[in-house]
């Protein structure tokens, strides 16, 4: 039960209103989806929120006696649903990473007219969670015509117990979202609500051609970004980023655990050099610059810190995880910077490289760039696919790292 003064449906409203007024809701046959479904009867209890009395990076459980929980169920935002897998790893019951959650409404509200579906088209969700969103699919498109599956065992339970509940009843199968679903295909469109770095190709297989394919794709470099495939006759999907989509990973392309500093190894014996390449250029939030380096050079992640001692300097931190690492320190007003490198890889030279190359291309936005998805793995193009950017293995070759 709401807790006393807490109006559903009041909430409901003004929750789309709001989704309506910063331009994530644009659809009325959406809208009307949206409102059948009180986002509330989809979160378990407890759902987990960071531990603001120790702000640690730890997450606590939060139960529906709590007004917090009713609060967030009809707020903005993405809320953690399950932590470590389900086995709080806080010897106190404290969570240290998420690994499902209720994506943040405005962006399922986005991702869902993104799809462009049309009455009787049928889709398949990847990755079930709460259930949520596959309500919303039912409720636009009828439950016959949605498939949703759900890797975590328990996970897929509830969302489908929940669904049930709120009297929804679309396909619900538990397994891995990265393989064919057996004997559903074909579906109109496939929605994955977790991101990949890897396409998986048996979506674009699933899917009739002429279909489209929305997908949070990305890398440990840049942004996710959320893309838009079209699957063509050959059996190739193409398209390019329509917007920002920060999601968590397939369970099986998951980023290796632990901060920067995990990743780095002090005591390595350190190569020096010189660069005259403004670092941050090439880690801006969402540049063109971020994304041709984070497509080009394979396995890279990045830090970024600012001093807080008003002097303008910072240090961007390159490392792959596997032993190689590199830092630059930028200082205002320098003719060059202080390179420091580690490890096997150069990695520095290799972003810089990736950094020179998106220059002479004229310095192109990140909507300039595009991804097509055949059996081979997924390439990155530039304007169009017959275009595709170097990566270390050759310029046509196709990509299947992570
Ligand atoms: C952000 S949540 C999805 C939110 C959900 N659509 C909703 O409405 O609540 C991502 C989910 O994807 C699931 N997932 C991760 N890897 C998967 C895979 N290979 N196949 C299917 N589901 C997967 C996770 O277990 C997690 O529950």
């Amino acid at each position: 039960m709401p807790p006393p003064g807490f109006d559903v449906d009041e909430r409901l409203a003004a929750l789309l209103d709001h989704l309506q007024e910063i331009g994530a809701l644009t659809d009325e046959r959406w809208r009307a989806a949206f409102a059948e479904v009180p986002r509330h009867l989809f979160l378990p209890d407890p759902i987990w929120a960071d531990d603001g009395a120790r702000d640690d990076g730890w997450m606590v459980p939060v139960g529906r006696q709590d007004p917090y929980w009713w609060e967030n169920a009809y707020a903005d935002f993405a809320l953690p649903t399950q932590v470590d897998d389900g086995a709080p790893a806080g010897a106190d019951g404290r969570g240290r990473y998420t690994t499902s959650s209720a994506s943040q409404p405005s962006l399922v509200a986005l991702m869902l007219e993104a799809l462009q579906v049309e009455d009787g088209m049928r889709v398949l969700e990847i990755g079930t969670a709460t259930g949520y969103n596959a309500a919303l699919l039912s409720a636009r498109l009828g439950a016959e015509n949605v498939t949703t599956i759900e890797v975590d065992p328990h996970l897929a339970e509830q969302g489908r117990a929940a669904l049930a509940d709120a009297g929804f009843k679309p396909t619900v199968v538990c397994g891995d979202g990265a393989l064919d679903v057996p004997g559903a295909a074909p579906f109109d469109r496939v929605l994955a609500t977790v991101a990949a770095k890897r396409i998986p190709y048996a979506w674009v297989e699933q899917t009739r051609p002429g279909g489209l394919v929305v997908t949070p794709w990305g890398n440990d470099y840049a942004a996710t970004v959320l893309l838009r495939l079209e699957v063509g006759q050959d059996g190739t999907a193409s398209g390019r980023p329509i917007g920002e989509a920060p999601f968590m990973w397939l369970r099986e392309q998951r980023s290796a655990k632990g901060a920067w500093s995990d990743h780095v190894d002090f005591d390595a014996p350190v190569r020096r050099s010189a660069t005259q390449v403004d670092p941050q250029v090439l880690a801006e939030p969402c540049g063109g610059a971020e994304f041709a380096v984070g497509a080009m050079v394979p396995h890279l992640a990045k830090a970024l810190f600012h001093a807080r001692d008003g002097s303008g300097e910072y240090t961007l931190w390159l490392y792959d995880t596997r032993g190689s690492w590199a830092s630059v320190d930028f200082v205002p007003g320098a003719a060059e910077y202080a390179v420091e490198q580690a490890g096997s890889r150069h990695l520095w030279d290799e972003a810089e490289t990736a950094h020179r190359w998106w220059e002479a291309q004229g310095g192109p936005g990140r909507e300039r760039f595009g991804v097509s998805v055949g059996p081979e793995g997924h390439r990155v193009w530039l304007d169009e696919p017959a275009r595709p950017v170097p990566t270390p293995q050759g310029p046509r070759t196709w990509s299947h790292r992570s």
